[in-house]
């Protein structure tokens, strides 16, 4: 399985620790950036890495900023991206069987490399468990359709 992974210069340090538990785990991982720490824009990482998932170049994302937040807000105007902000284990398992989350954000000034490590490893094994969710899941991309040309 293939990870996409994008972050800002905040998110630059945090980046490498998760990029190899990800290869521990036996994950391809594709860096989209950013690679310094040079002052950047996270709405160009959001877009860049949720565009990924979207057109399949990668399975899912990871996107690490600040707080995950706008860069997590910026994934999500990609169409079909429901990406979730995360800085418990539990919010992101369920985000995956209930809500069928395809990106996941955190915050490197939110959380320490230990719990995002166990964040991203609940992520990843959890499973979309359907049912009533698809119903939610489908009117979630009717809202989209409404309001996204
Ligand atoms: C950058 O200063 C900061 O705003 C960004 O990393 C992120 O936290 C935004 O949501």
């Amino acid at each position: 399985m293939k990870i996409g992974i994008g972050n800002d210069h905040v998110g630059i340090e945090l980046k490498p620790i998760i990029k190899s538990y990800l290869e521990e785990l036996g994950y391809e991982v594709i860096d989209f950036g950013a690679h310094s720490n040079e002052r950047t824009d996270y709405p160009e990482y959001g877009k860049t890495v949720g565009e990924a998932v979207i057109n399949n170049k990668v399975d899912l994302g990871i996107l690490i900023c600040g707080t995950g937040v706008g860069i997590s807000i910026a994934a999500n105007k990609v169409k079909g991206i429901r990406a979730v902000v995360c800085s418990d284990p539990y919010t992101a398992k369920l985000s995956r069987e209930h809500n069928n989350t395809n990106v996941l954000a955190f915050g490197s000034r939110v959380i320490g490399s230990e719990l995002a490590k166990m964040i991203v490893r609940e992520w990843l094994e959890a499973e979309f468990e359907g049912g009533r969710h698809q119903n939610r899941i489908n009117s979630i991309a009717d809202i989209e359709q409404e309001y996204i040309c």
